[in-house]
């Protein structure tokens, strides 16, 4: 008699809030607190807290007002250690040594699983704390606190977590949402010009895909954006962030398949970003990668002209630049790690299964392909080094 195969199977759902607030730790805000009070009648919330040195830096009254904010709701939580600095930016996730001391923290400071570990940062501090609150205790509470736009609207909203690897991005990581999601726009006020552009690719970028009247908001409203417009910059991270928990919630969110839709213009972006040693912010990496992709969709005979142009003018008005020198080394050899045209391998095993790209059709609409032909690549490459030159020096 052959014994039985079993089959497991359940479903596992996953709920949690992305507030918009300012001045989080403002006493009299009580966001933080009611996120994570406990039930009624239990004992406080017991909170560790790791903040990005470069926010810290920017508010250097912020690790006081943690305490005074802890100390003025102590019925409802309590700091279980000091607040733990973590070097701001891309290297925080080069670094092993960082993700033990964020473990040796939960060591320390005996933080269970009903504790909560919460970030405050940029995308890369986000994604490195995240990464070792999932993996402590199998999972420790993630709360988030997003402090530039593309964590405001992107990357600190979704359940990815990770680190680098092996010289690639990401490598090490996993699939948890966070407990929960706090969008304070006051910190957006010290970001550097370029952090506060950076994040707005990925405004464009689903706009693109999934919401034409979105892309127009942001083509009418570039100037005011670059110009640092909060209330136009506050509506851009809510629209983003939506559009992105939706998509999210609605396909495959721990993306099993072989396709990755809101990566439009990431195959490139993440190849740049590691060519560049990370001198390309994310958002500015996926800018370029936003712009290759829709001129490649043009020249495929994809994507109308006016469509074209209308998409690098807003990239254009809101500040980008859309060519970088690595683009165009060892383009003809796709087999050389430091050819662009490698990262379409890259990306291919990243995900796993069949090669993927998204590609536009019109503002609004995306397109799937399996196939790339690297002479196309090597003609949009050629195309936006052209179109760069011609901004750069107009007379000519
Ligand atoms: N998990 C995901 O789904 C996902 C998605 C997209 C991107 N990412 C990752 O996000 C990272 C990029 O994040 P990012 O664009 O936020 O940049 P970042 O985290 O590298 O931060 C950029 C710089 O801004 C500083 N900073 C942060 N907040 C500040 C503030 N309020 N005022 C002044 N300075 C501040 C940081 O210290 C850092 O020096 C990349 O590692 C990328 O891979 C993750
Ligand atoms: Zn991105």
């Amino acid at each position: 008699m052959p014994i039985p195969s079993l089959q497991q199977e359940f479903q596992v759902s996953f709920s949690y809030p992305v507030h918009f607030t300012e001045g989080l730790f403002a006493p009299g805000n009580r966001l933080l607190r009611d996120t994570l009070a406990p039930a009624a009648g239990g004992a406080p919330s017991r909170v560790f807290f790791t903040l990005d040195s470069g926010v810290a830096e920017q508010h250097p009254q912020l690790i006081h007002q943690i305490e005074a904010y802890c100390t003025a709701h102590a019925d409802a939580l309590q700091l279980s250690g000091p607040v733990l600095l973590i070097p701001g930016g891309e290297q925080c996730k080069n670094q092993p040594e960082l993700v033990q001391q964020v473990l040796e923290a939960v060591n320390t400071y005996h933080l269970d699983r009903h504790a909560y570990l919460a970030a405050i940062g940029g995308g890369a501090v986000l994604d490195m704390v995240g990464y070792a609150a999932s993996v402590a205790h199998r999972g420790v509470r993630h709360v988030r606190i997003p402090t530039t736009v593309l964590s405001q609207n992107d990357s600190g909203i979704g359940v990815k977590n990770s680190v680098n690897a092996f010289g690639k991005k990401n490598f090490l990581g996993n699939f948890a949402p966070p407990f929960a999601v706090l969008n304070d726009f006051q910190f957006l006020l010290t970001l550097d010009e370029r952090d506060w552009r950076a994040g707005m690719a990925e405004a464009v970028k689903v706009s693109l895909l999934k919401d034409a009247p979105f892309f127009h908001f942001i083509r009418d409203h570039a100037s005011a954006l670059a110009a640092r417009d909060m209330a136009a910059m506050q509506h851009l991270i809510h629209r983003c962030a939506e559009l992105h928990l939706q998509h999210i919630a609605s396909g495959d969110a721990f993306e099993q398949g072989s396709s990755r839709p809101l990566d439009f213009g990431h195959w490139s972006a993440h190849k740049l970003e590691q060519l560049s040693y990370y001198r390309l912010r994310h958002g500015e990496a996926v800018a370029i990668g936003i712009a290759l992709d829709s001129v490649y969709s043009h020249l495929a005979g994809l994507l109308p002209a006016a469509a074209l142009a209308e998409i690098i003018d807003v990239l254009r008005a809101l500040g980008f630049a859309l060519y970088a020198p690595e683009m165009a080394a060892h383009l003809a050899d796709a087999t050389h790690p430091a050819s662009l045209l490698h990262g379409l391998q890259e990306f291919r095993e990243h995900l796993g299964g069949q090669l993927t790209i998204m590609l536009l059709k019109g503002v609004g609409q995306g397109l799937e392909v399996h196939e790339i032909s690297e002479q196309l690549i090597a003609e949009a490459v050629q195309y936006l080094q052209e179109a760069e030159t011609l901004v750069a020096s107009p007379t000519h």
